[in-house]
């Protein structure tokens, strides 16, 4: 069973799949940064641990994430700035790569984004910036030596989920529910054969754990 860390545990793919891993009996400690989300976490299960990543440094993220030995990054700023962007999308998952290594974790998962996304409207500078930043922390997370996973989405949706998908290294863009985004980070964190691979993610018609088990066999 793992013990993982999710930073951005209160998010719509966080709290996702804090549930999902607590239903399959890993253990979960949830980074939140509002006192009042701690109520709701304990009672799912989920260990909080109160911090705001922008304002930690990695030893003090390293203190969050005792006894982890995945971490998950799902965390973003959600338009809520250009400086925040930078700061928790760009900056953030460096900084919990710096973590790992203090606590010597080597499973590292990324939530990144699609490369096409909003590509077929008008420019729109804060989602270029925004982009950026998703691609500086890939960077970041690729050219380390953990054992990561940058997991690219494409739109992101409230729907129920599913438990098909289109999974690769190269796919056509199109939307996917979060339900189903936190579905195969839980295959994902169960499979740790599959490492050091940028995977895009759509709805689509493979069966999670095929698509997965077709990337363990390439
Ligand atoms: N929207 C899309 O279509 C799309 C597509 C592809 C990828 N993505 C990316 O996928 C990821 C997950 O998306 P989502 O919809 O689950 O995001 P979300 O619902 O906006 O969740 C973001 C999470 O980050 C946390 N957070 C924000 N600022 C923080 C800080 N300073 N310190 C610690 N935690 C902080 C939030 O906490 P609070 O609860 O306190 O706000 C929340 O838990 C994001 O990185 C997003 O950029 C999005």
């Amino acid at each position: 069973m793992a013990n993982v860390i999710i930073i951005g545990a209160t998010g719509g793919v966080g709290r996702r799949l804090a549930r999902l891993l607590v239903g399959s009996g890993h253990t979960v400690i949830g980074l939140h940064r509002k006192p009042e989300q701690a109520t709701d976490m304990s009672g799912n299960g989920v260990s909080p641990v109160l911090g705001d990543i922008i304002e930690m440094t990695p030893s003090e993220l390293a203190d969050a994430a005792q006894g982890a030995d995945v971490i998950v990054f799902t965390a973003g700023a959600a338009g809520s700035g250009l400086d925040r962007t930078t700061a928790i999308d760009g900056d953030g998952p460096g900084r919990a790569i710096e973590a790992a290594r203090i606590l010597g974790i080597t499973r590292f998962y990324l939530v990144s984004a699609f490369p096409e996304a909003g590509r077929l409207r008008e420019r729109v500078d804060a989602f270029e910036h925004y982009m950026a930043q998703k691609k500086r922390a890939d960077a970041d997370v690729a050219a380390s030596d953990l054992d990561w996973v940058i997991l690219r989405p494409g739109k992101l949706l409230d729907g129920p989920g599913g438990d098909t998908v289109s999974l690769g290294r190269a796919i056509t863009y199109g939307d996917v529910d979060r339900e189903t985004v936190a579905r195969v980070l839980l295959a994902l964190i169960e499979q740790p054969s599959v490492r050091r691979e940028i995977l895009e993610l759509t709805d689509g018609r493979t069966p999670i754990q095929e698509a997965i088990g077709d990337l363990r066999q390439g």
